[in-house]
């Protein structure tokens, strides 16, 4: 059965709404065949180290002449590449945070991201899906005078997509603000909607990739 790594990143335990929306695809994962299985990792309630030495950047081998890694630095990365190697597919809950993506995203990928080991020459998650959630806070709009601000969705394509090979699905909704924010109340109802389709692309992923074989 295939296996869902899912991973958040919100500092909102609250309200968030790329938890929520992250949960509307968990949901229809889990309902396309019960037996499914999820392995949640949630960065912000557990949040990684940053990287403790810039030689983690590389496999063992290639590694610096000189370096040494601290050993538990180099078990903890081994062991969040081994997870991510287990999963058929990776959801990850991606809110914009200045303009770039939760530092507790980036330590992730940061640890994960190993040419020659995961991406480069070597591409052992190629063809398996990665979603992302994406949710803002404003609008970002082709044409407009801020389209491109958000630095954390084509960093997050890059490296799942072009680095790691993974096919990537993107579900976003922005304007999360445009209740609390009163310059933003015109746009009050573009944000509802937004999130309305969100979660009904989530769901509609959710059933297409949890209906899908294992890829071994
Ligand atoms: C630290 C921080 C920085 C933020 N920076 C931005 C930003 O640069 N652009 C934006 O549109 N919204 C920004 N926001 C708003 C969030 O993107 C918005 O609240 C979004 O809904 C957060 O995702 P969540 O609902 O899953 O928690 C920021 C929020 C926080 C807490």
């Amino acid at each position: 059965m295939p296996h869902l790594l899912h991973l958040d990143s919100s500092a909102d335990l609250d309200t968030s709404r790329s938890r929520a929306i992250g949960q509307t695809f968990v949901d229809a994962w889990l309902e396309a065949d019960p037996q499914n299985t999820v392995t949640h990792r949630d960065l912000h309630r557990a949040p990684l180290p940053h990287l403790a030495d810039s030689s983690l950047h590389w496999p063992e081998h290639a590694r610096p002449e000189g370096s040494n890694p601290p050993a538990e630095a180099v078990a903890l990365q081994a062991a969040l590449i081994e997870e991510l190697l287990t999963a058929d597919v990776v959801l990850v809950g991606a809110p914009l945070y200045n303009y770039s993506m939760p530092s507790t995203l980036k330590a992730w990928i940061d640890h994960i991201h190993v040419p020659g080991i995961t991406a480069g020459d070597k591409q052992p998650m190629a063809g398996r899906p990665a979603v992302i959630i994406s949710s803002r806070g404003v609008s970002y709009d082709e044409g407009s005078p801020t389209a491109g601000w958000d630095h954390a969705v084509p960093a997050l394509q890059l490296i799942l997509g072009t680095s790691l090979g993974m096919p990537v699905t993107l579900v976003s909704t922005s304007l999360t603000l445009a209740e609390a924010v009163p310059e933003l109340a015109d746009q009050i109802e573009r944000g509802r909607e937004e999130l309305a389709l969100a979660h009904e692309e989530a769901a509609s992923a959710g059933s297409r990739l949890g209906g899908m074989t294992r890829l071994e």
